[in-house]
């Protein structure tokens, strides 16, 4: 049973960007992004980024905020009612509880990352990157790693300020953070990648970044690549789907989705211009994994002009981006919890934070190297050496393909199509492009990079 709950509306459509650009532009675009480029070759990885975003991206984002819209509850029971309404299935809500538990997963490691980002406020405003060598900068970085008091400590602070966000409800506050967020954090990324073209070795990152040399590509990247299109605009997690649900009918679903892709993508490739040319001009190594951008960034605020206030900013700024996001991956199971149980926010907000902290405990423990968080075997193509790998893997490279694979379906195969083309409201050309590719091209296109992995299919 499920009781009927208003749960409100954006105040505008501007709102609505808004948020769901804050909850697509985080740590997946300035930590995630660089690293994982690094770690499968560059500009043959990026390629097949843009490709993902483009068309399989893009149209599961449009595909989700209309489910949400139409159905205006939290995932699961929002493609539960469209399933009626199409007089399918109601088994198909799998597709949003899927996404619901994906949410919660991806948080369970985001908030001790976003913890890093937070702690390292205090470490760039005490001044401590300054005139620091690489190795006294990688130094600090193995000693935030080596304390579990330290991680737990930042862990506890992020999650509880995400409970208080999400308790106190959507419009408060977000809105407006996000508003000068996202400009001021575009600019300030780009006086970074200045410097760093400047001072950097910025021919290499082009070279890196832009030249694909496709023999660096394997199977498994491409699956990564994937993977990130999804996680890095929020899709398959719950989050776009909720955040439709409070989207004004009115509101142009296409033109939104485009924005919020588009500055997307835009901050994720200048973050990797901003890291590169300071890992090359530095001898950093590109395949350093997830302290790339903890190493990278402050050994420029170390050297530049007025880099420690620069380099406060900038982590300031990181853990706002990192918070916006954090809300939206618990949002849609706090509205669940307030339909199910008929909680208030408030309480529903407590018990989400307080499981979410106890699972974030395996990637604090993971980071630290604790025995028991170490894990040794190869899970869908990929070899995991910890929890945190294995969350973010079983999430990212898993979990969100097959989601974004059955809401295609769903919404391409299962839904009426003029039911589909009254939602989006786009004139007859453009929806056709677009339902021809949601209903061909992006199942295909996730099977195919599947069934390689498990070895069915090959080139
Ligand atoms: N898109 C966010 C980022 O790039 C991460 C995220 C995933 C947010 C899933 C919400 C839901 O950092
Ligand atoms: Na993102």
């Amino acid at each position: 049973m499920t009781t009927s709950v208003d749960h409100g509306q954006w105040s505008s459509r501007l709102a609505f960007i808004l948020a769901a650009t804050g909850s697509a532009v985080g740590l997946g675009n300035i930590w995630k992004f660089p690293y994982i480029m690094g770690e499968n070759g560059g500009g043959a990885f990026v390629i097949v980024y843009l490709l993902c975003i483009l068309s399989i991206g893009i149209p599961v984002m449009m595909a989700e905020v209309l489910i949400g819209r139409r159905g205006r509850q939290s995932p699961g029971n929002s493609v539960r009612t469209l399933a009626l309404e199409a007089c399918a299935n109601t088994k198909w809500s799998v597709v949003g509880w899927v996404g619901i538990l994906a949410g919660f997963l991806i948080l369970s490691f985001y908030a001790v990352i976003a913890g890093w980002a937070v702690s390292y406020i205090f470490e760039a405003g005490s001044g401590s990157f300054v005139g620091a060598s690489p190795e006294k900068i990688q130094g600090i970085f193995n000693d935030l790693l080596a304390s579990p008091g330290k991680l737990v400590a930042w862990t506890t602070v992020v999650l509880g300020i995400t409970g208080i966000i999400v308790g106190k409800g959507l419009k408060d506050g977000l809105e407006k953070a996000v508003t000068y967020l996202m400009p001021s954090m575009f600019v300030l990324l780009l006086i970074i990648a200045g410097y760093a073209a400047i001072n950097g070795d910025f021919g290499a990152t082009i070279q890196f970044m832009f030249y694909p040399d496709f023999s660096k590509l394997t199977y498994s990247g491409v699956l990564i690549a994937l993977g990130h299109a999804f996680f890095t605009l929020s899709l398959a997690s719950g989050a776009m789907m909720i955040y439709g649900a409070y989207l004004p009918q009115k509101t142009s679903i296409s033109q939104s989705v485009m924005a919020i892709a588009i500055a997307d993508t835009v901050i994720a490739l200048i973050a990797g211009i901003a890291i590169y040319p300071i890992v090359f001009g530095n001898g950093l190594e590109a395949t350093a994994g997830p302290g790339l951008v903890f190493v990278s960034l402050p050994i420029a605020f170390g050297q530049m002009w007025g880099g420690t206030i620069f380099g406060t900013i900038f982590f300031v700024m990181l853990g706002f981006a990192a918070f916006t996001s954090a809300i939206a991956m618990v949002e849609s199971a706090v509205a669940w919890l307030v339909e199910r149980l008929a909680l208030e926010r408030g309480k529903a907000a407590l018990i989400a934070v307080l499981s979410l902290w106890l699972v974030s405990m395996l990637t604090v423990f993971s980071f630290t190297g604790a025995e028991w968080a170490k894990l040794d075997f190869v899970f869908v193509g990929k070899h995991v050496n910890n929890y945190f790998e294995l969350i973010d893997h079983l999430t990212a490279d898993v979990l969100l393909p097959l989601g974004g694979l059955a809401t295609a379906i769903f919404v391409a195969w299962v839904m009426k199509r003029d039911v589909v083309q009254e939602e989006l409201n786009l004139s007859d050309g453009k929806f056709g492009i677009w339902y021809v590719t949601l209903r061909w091209f992006t199942p295909i296109a996730i099977l195919f990079v599947f069934l390689n992995l498990i070895g069915i299919v090959s080139f």
